[in-house]
């Protein structure tokens, strides 16, 4: 009972606008079907400014104290409000496994396909949750017919998630796949758009292009893809992992046959979760015999699935939502144009990111000069309390500046590494 007393005072003590609404300790322990479906109420969130709003994100977080986290692009932090549902949810799971997971909470956890379509402007009947988005692209690549010959058209600036699937079709199908060589930084959509035009051949089968790349952070022109490749025999899919939770999405719009993303880094969800959208019209393309029972999470070909960990996935979608994700895009790119403009004045360095609006996202990467080594940097940033990602392809750093980060963090980084290369 103290516990429960704890827990319940944990939430309705949390400070201020972004509070867990109906996320009640109690409700949670006594099981009514209320408290699971009972989501983050932010509706005053309207009322407050950007600075207020965005202060009570970063206090909703649990990272250690000090600690300047640039790297959600990799893992996100999660607020507490949706640890602690999923912590308790975990804990009310072991009272009575079986009854929990195959009742109430498994009814609960079904419910999370309906909140992560309305999060990314699909419907239900189009999502699956997966646990990554590197199972989502395997699960579309191990389940499609494939003439051998036929070619896969990328770039270079692919993560090896999503080549994974890639690779799977080469070496089981005989699959070609054609990399372009990504300009860097990138220049303008009509560049990206030609150069896509410029590869495609009569024997493209699949496109495959990040939304938002791992390395430079370039957004892609998804939708002008899309409809550049209309009419054609092409299945476009779309690697999403650093965009949804950073960008507002909404699928139809974009138009792609296939998106797949990690609910872990911008959406800032549990660890292991993530979705795979298939449009209506492509699903009868991917056979797959963890598909075969239907796209529901849990069904006879899925097997048991973590109940708590999915629907805290649902959960921090409505928490998104509720913030508003055009407003956690428009604070993104505020401040990775504040990064941006504030990192090209340091001398020595070579900002690889784009610096068009259009192309660009809230990751910004440069390169370190000759002579100096971008884990040398990371390592001495880990030491003093920064969290940054080294990409070793072309001896960068990149930073991911997520709606909690401020710009005081970015100068005291900048200010760091005009120490590391003086
Ligand atoms: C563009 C991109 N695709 C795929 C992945 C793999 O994500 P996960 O490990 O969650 O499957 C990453 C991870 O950083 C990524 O940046």
């Amino acid at each position: 009972m103290n516990n429960l007393i704890s827990q319940n005072k944990l939430l309705n003590t949390r400070r201020g606008l972004l509070k867990a609404g109906g996320i009640s300790a109690l409700a949670l322990m006594t099981g009514t079907a209320k408290a699971f479906s009972q989501g983050v109420d932010f509706k005053n969130s309207e009322n407050i400014s950007d600075d207020q709003l965005f202060a009570e994100v970063r206090a909703e977080l649990m990272l250690k104290p000090g600690l300047i986290y640039l790297n959600t692009g990799t893992l996100g932090p999660a607020p507490q409000l949706v640890f602690d549902k999923v912590s308790m949810m975990m804990k009310r799971l072991e009272g009575n496994p079986a009854a929990e997971n195959f009742g109430p909470m498994g009814q609960e956890m079904e419910k999370t396909r309906a909140k992560i379509a309305s999060f990314m402007g699909a419907d239900e009947d189009e999502i699956i949750l997966t646990r990554n988005t590197t199972e989502g692209i395997s699960t579309v690549c191990s389940g499609i017919d494939w003439t051998a010959g036929d070619e896969i058209l990328t770039t270079n600036h692919e993560h090896g998630g999503a080549e994974t699937g890639l690779n799977f079709l080469k070496a089981t199908k005989g699959a070609v796949i054609k990399k372009m060589t990504m300009p860097y930084p990138a220049q303008s959509k009509k560049q990206l758009l030609d150069l896509v035009k410029s590869n495609l051949t009569a024997k493209t089968k699949m496109l495959l292009l990040s939304h938002v790349e791992t390395v430079t952070g370039l957004r892609w022109p998804i939708k002008e893809v899309s409809e550049l490749i209309k009419g054609r025999d092409i299945l476009f899919i779309v690697d999403g992992a650093q965009a949804p939770g950073m960008l507002h999405i909404d699928l139809h719009d974009l138009g792609c046959d296939v998106y797949a993303c990690s609910g872990h880094k911008w959406i800032m969800g549990p660890k292991e979760t993530g979705l795979l959208y298939m449009r209506s019209a492509v699903q009868a393309q991917v056979n797959n015999v963890f598909l075969s029972g239907g796209y529901r999470v849990y069904s006879a070909s899925s097997g048991t699935r973590n109940a708590p960990n999915i629907i805290g996935f649902g959960d921090v979608a409505q928490w998104h939502m509720a913030i508003g994700t055009k407003r956690i895009e428009k604070r993104c790119m505020e401040l990775a144009a504040y990064c941006y403009s504030e990192m090209a004045k340091v001398e020595g360095i070579k900002i690889i990111s784009s610096d068009k609006a259009e192309l660009g996202s809230a990751i910004v990467s440069f390169s370190l000069p000759e002579g100096k080594k971008n884990g040398d940097f990371r390592r001495i940033m880990n030491d003093k309390n920064y969290t940054i990602k080294s990409l070793p392809q072309y001896n960068a750093i990149r930073i991911s500046n997520h709606m909690f980060t401020t710009n005081e963090d970015v100068d005291k980084m900048l200010a760091e590494l005009k120490i590391y290369l003086a």
